[in-house]
């Protein structure tokens, strides 16, 4: 276990004595306090004895997970609430809810102990989500005695909240307690009402293992620590006194922390730091707590100022006497990285620096829509009345991952609510009557209760569900009639209405009946009809290899696009010739002219028999890695075929060589296309939009309409190349990735992608999902809307992603200054504020806050709309079959692979980086999502290595005064400051 979190928890049992003799005083203050032992059990309660917290069973707030106990012979180093732990065998979300007071600030605070309570010793990583949104990932140092918590300060929406453990392949999740604390509502302030995930707190005029404080000498129970490192830098001033707050301080601070301070050791030092690692993603807020000490002797002054990443914020400012100050920066500026504050002596104070305390805090923007209140309550009453016993957790429809099983749902997008649209009971074993509770579910458009044992009538209230369209009823032991709304809707034809096999059903709805059952025979046999085609098209496909094979020649057949362009098997289409090496010679005129070189070979142009060009990228023979990548390429593209995803004409697999045969792309790649200087080729802001259409029905394609879905991996303006009609087909599938199966949500894997558009979740955790390719494409979107590149240069040569770039600019939503200034204004602002926010979603540093690729399409299909409101819209669905057969010229660029050097960047001339990171990974990654935090106080001091991390030229000046400073370091970057004064 994290070493700070025993030492807190031993230390809360040494302060035993002290801690009893106060409670006497504060019995009272545990009000709105909610206090859950996680498997204790049920209808059990206790007292706990240090700190006199009354705790009480969870099994009213879930109904899933089993309760186990941690090794006896460990229980000694715990609190009584870390002795037992709910685990989650069983189920992909589980979810407790608690109720709270709507609008009030908590803090919540999740605790693990594994303490080997299953006996495994294997310590297990999953996610732990706040409702729909994703708070936290829960990981462990080491299986012995592993232990950390999660706190957040938040305010509830709704009248209750969720906490959720999501399982995600990596052992089995579990809590041990959950505590809620109400706040006061004007603690803790941030600018955008965000939520706060706790990075550290510390009492930082403790010495090292000093004991730690909470509840009661803190009446919010938070968890106040020395920090271990303090002897190396820092001494310590105190006093005796007690340590008032000022009335309009509400942040509470017990008089025990604020009562000691730090303070340099060394007088002449003249600054206090705290250094967060960089971190891109993160942005942060920091509370500063101050009082002084000591009585100020005439002629003395200690006045102190606040500075971030070497700019002043705050200051000059005196500590009050005895009373605690806080000091706190808000959300806003964006620094890129860095977070590196410094409380240093203004110029002419005569005593250094102090701080009695500080809290760091990353902010959260929990966005994830829920669903809409009344179907929520609607949806559980149903559960309710039917006993519905199905993993049914957490909000109904949000994330979309975890929606509940058997309802569907739709996103609102005005009020950013979803709502439930269809309801799948079929086969779940219901009894008594149809649940009344159904009529609040006033969006629902399909309802399928087949195949139970529901008794009674028929409700009237189903003909009054406006958007009712199907209606499965059938296999049931309904009785009486009826009801005549629901006949007139399905004679007027707005329902499908099926009531068979419910014997005792009076009125003659056989009718219905009779037709279902001869409209499956003839389904039946239109499957069989299918079964047949597909049979035939399979011997076809042999005769066609064969063919080709005996060097009867191509033809390239034409490619119809069928329902939502999904080919639901490749064999239909046979794509994949097979070239020998003579004819690959031919078809290049030996090799004659270059268009493109990449990472493992060069490309040609060529021509086939029947005069269309071809692009032949031909493999050098030495690269291994390129030929696995060839591989994966011709099997990927033999199963695929999009008009907007590059095809493959054929192949050639002989000896040495392989090569690849492409339709010929004419106008080039889009990065290409997106650093044009030359004005008179740049892209029209329809055009791009319509790129971005095309790309994202490609992608569609491979995610959602291929099965089982295809990740491209390596998505970026250079893998998507322009026809001479702009229109836009995906390249290179050289590191796609096949998920197993159709329900498989992610395979893990090593990053792999190209510096830049490389999803920085799956760079830190490995696994790969959809949702890396959606971050990629954002990025893609943003080099559209923005004619940066990825990673583009500033002038002092400090390379700068595009996300860092527009951060600060997407918060007060600068068009002007985000749209590509070549475009000099001719845009839609609608058009062009709405491609920025789909692409911000996109590039979400979670998987869980990026959008699905069909939503992104559909939206982008809406932008289109905006910007050209008079034209139609369709053009871009048109079937072009010439573009297929076609002609041209271009370039067919690489991707550059590095598999000499693990972890690090590459790069070469065509500027192309990738990064390959197998075992380096995490580590070499640019802007990890910072969910791998070390437990409970992330704060790791190692001063040297610091110094070494931290971004190029950020730190000339305070280098020498470093040395002799103090430096935290928590793992996590990027900040803000307004600072404000309470
Ligand atoms: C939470 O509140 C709801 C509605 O107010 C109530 O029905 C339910 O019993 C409460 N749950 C608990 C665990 O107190
Ligand atoms: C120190 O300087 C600041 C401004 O530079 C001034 O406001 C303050 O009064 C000075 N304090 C003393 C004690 O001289
Ligand atoms: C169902 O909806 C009606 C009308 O909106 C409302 O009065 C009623 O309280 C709702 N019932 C439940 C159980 O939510």
């Amino acid at each position: 276990m994290s070493w700070k979190f025993k030492q807190l928890l031993f230390a809360l049992l040494g302060g035993f004595a002290l801690n009893l003799v106060l409670l006497v005083h504060s019995q009272d203050d545990q009000s709105g306090f909610i206090s859950i032992d996680c498997g204790l059990q049920t209808d059990s309660s206790y007292t706990e004895k240090t700190t006199g917290l009354n705790y009480i069973s969870d099994a009213t707030f879930i109904d899933t997970g089993e309760s186990k106990s941690i090794l006896l012979g460990d229980r000694d180093d715990y609190l009584q609430p870390y002795w037992y732990v709910r685990c989650f065998p069983e189920g992909v979300r589980n979810c407790y809810k608690i109720n709270v007071t709507r609008g009030n600030k908590y803090l919540i605070r999740a605790s693990f102990v594994y303490g080997n309570y299953d006996g495994q010793d294997k310590i297990p990583e999953f996610e732990l989500h706040l409702g729909p949104d994703l708070w936290d990932t829960v990981s462990f140092r080491s299986a012995s005695g592993a232990g950390t918590h999660k706190e957040l300060i938040h305010v509830p929406p709704r009248n209750y909240i969720h906490v959720c453990l999501v399982n995600t392949d990596s052992g089995v999740p579990f809590i041990s307690a959950i505590e809620l604390r109400p706040l006061s509502n004007e603690s803790y302030q941030t600018v955008r009402e965000s939520s706060l995930a706790l990075v550290s707190r510390y009492d930082t005029g403790q010495g090292a293992n000093s004991r730690s404080y909470r509840y009661p000498f803190d009446i919010y129970d938070r968890f106040w620590t020395s920090y271990h490192d303090f002897d190396n830098y820092w001494t310590q001033l105190n006093t005796s006194s007690t340590i008032g707050s000022e009335s309009n301080n509400h942040y509470q601070l017990p008089s025990v922390v604020m009562s000691t301070a730090a303070t340099p050791k060394n007088p002449s030092d003249h600054s206090l730091r705290i250094i967060l690692p960089p971190n891109i993603n993160a942005e942060y807020c920091s509370y500063l707590h101050f009082a002084e000490l000591e009585r100020a002797d005439p002629n003395q002054s200690r006045l102190q100022q606040i500075i971030l990443n070497g700019k002043l914020i705050y200051g000059a400012f005196a500590p009050p006497y005895l009373h605690t100050y806080t000091i706190f920066s808000a959300s806003g500026l964006n620094t890129f990285g860095q977070y590196n504050i410094s409380i240093t002596r203004a110029k002419n104070s005569t005593l250094p620096p102090i701080l009695n305390a500080f809290e760091i805090y990353m902010v959260k923007n929990f966005s994830e829509a829920e669903t809409n209140q009344e179907d929520v309550d609607a949806i559980t009453n149903i559960k309710a009345t039917h006993k519905i016993k199905r993993n049914w957790q957490g909000d109904p429809c949000s994330p979309q991952l975890y929606s509940w099983e058997g309802l569907n749902c739709r996103l609102h997008k005005t009020n950013q609510q979803h709502r439930i649209i269809s309801l799948n009971l079929s086969s779940s074993a219901l009894t008594g009557e149809i649940a009344h509770f159904i009529s609040n579910l006033t969006m629902i458009e399909t309802l399928d209760l087949s195949n139970n044992n529901l008794t009674g009538s028929i409700p009237d209230f189903l003909s009054t569900l406006p958007n009712l369209s199907v209606l499965n009823l059938e296999k049931n032991n309904l009785t009486g009639s009826v009801p005549f709304g629901l006949i007139q809707r399905r004679n007027d034809g707005l329902l499908s209405l099926s009531l068979c096999e419910n014997p005792n059903l009076s009125d003659s709805q056989q009718i219905s009946c009779e037709l279902k059952k001869k409209r499956n025979i003839s389904s039946h046999v239109a499957l069989y009809l299918l079964e047949f085609l597909f049979l035939l098209s399979a011997v076809l496909t042999v005769l066609t290899v064969l063919a080709v094979v005996f060097g009867m020649g191509f033809k390239r057949k034409r490619q119809h696009e069928m329902m939502k362009n999904f080919k639901p098997n490749s064999l239909l289409e046979c794509e994949g010739q097979r070239f020998a090496y003579s004819e690959i010679v031919k078809i290049t005129n030996d090799f004659a002219s270059i268009i493109g070189r990449g990472g493992f070979g060069k490309v040609y142009l060529g021509t086939l028999k029947n005069e269309t060009k071809v692009a032949v990228k031909l493999l050098n023979s030495s690269s291994r890695q390129g030929s696995k990548e060839f591989k994966n390429e011709v099997e990927l593209l033999m199963r695929a075929h999009h008009r907007n995803l590059v095809s493959l004409v054929g192949y050639c697999n002989e000896g040495e060589t392989m090569a690849l045969v492409y339709e010929y792309v004419a106008n080039g790649n889009l990065q290409k296309h997106l650093s044009a200087d030359v004005t008179q080729d740049v892209l029209t802001w329809k055009e791009r939009l319509e790129i971005a259409v095309d790309a994202a029905r490609g992608l569609e394609y491979m995610h959602n309409g291929c099965k089982p879905p295809i990740v491209h991996r390596d998505l970026k303006t250079s893998n998507i190349l322009l026809n001479e009609k702009l229109q836009a087909k995906i390249a290179d599938f050289g590191l796609s990735k096949v998920l197993s199966t159709e329900s498989a949500t992610h395979v893990s894997t090593a990053a792999k992608g190209t510096f830049g558009y490389l999803d920085p979740q799956y760079c830190s955790t490995g696994r790969l999902n959809k949702k890396s390719d959606v971050y990629s494409f954002g990025i893609v979107l943003l080099e559209l809307i923005t004619g940066r590149a990825a990673i583009a240069r500033d002038e002092e040569d400090v390379p700068i992603h595009i996300c860092q770039w527009m951060c600060p600019k997407f918060k007060s939503m600068e068009i002007e200054s985000i749209v590509d200034s070549r475009l000099q204004g001719s845009y839609f602002n609608a058009s062009a504020r709405k491609a920025i926010e789909i692409a911000m979603a996109c590039a979400s540093s979670t998987a869980i806050q990026r959008p699905d690729i069909t939503v992104v399409h559909n939206d982008l299909k809406e932008c289109l709309e905006i910007e050209m409101p008079f034209e139609i819209t369709e053009i871009v669905e048109s079937d072009d079959a010439s573009s297929s057969n076609s002609v041209t010229m271009t370039s067919h660029i690489e991707s550059q692979t590095n598999t000499s050097s693990l972890g690090m960047l590459h790069e070469i001339s065509n500027s192309l980086t990738y990064l390959v990171v197998e075992d380096a990974m995490a580590m070499a990654c640019v802007s990890p999502n910072a969910i791998k935090r070390p437990t409970m106080s992330p704060v790791v001091v190692e001063l040297k290595e610091s110094l070494a991390t931290e971004i190029a030229g950020t730190r000339q000046s305070h280098e020498t005064e470093l040395t002799n400073s103090i430096e935290i370091r928590s793992d996590s970057s990027m900040v803000i400051l307004n600072p404000s004064v309470r």
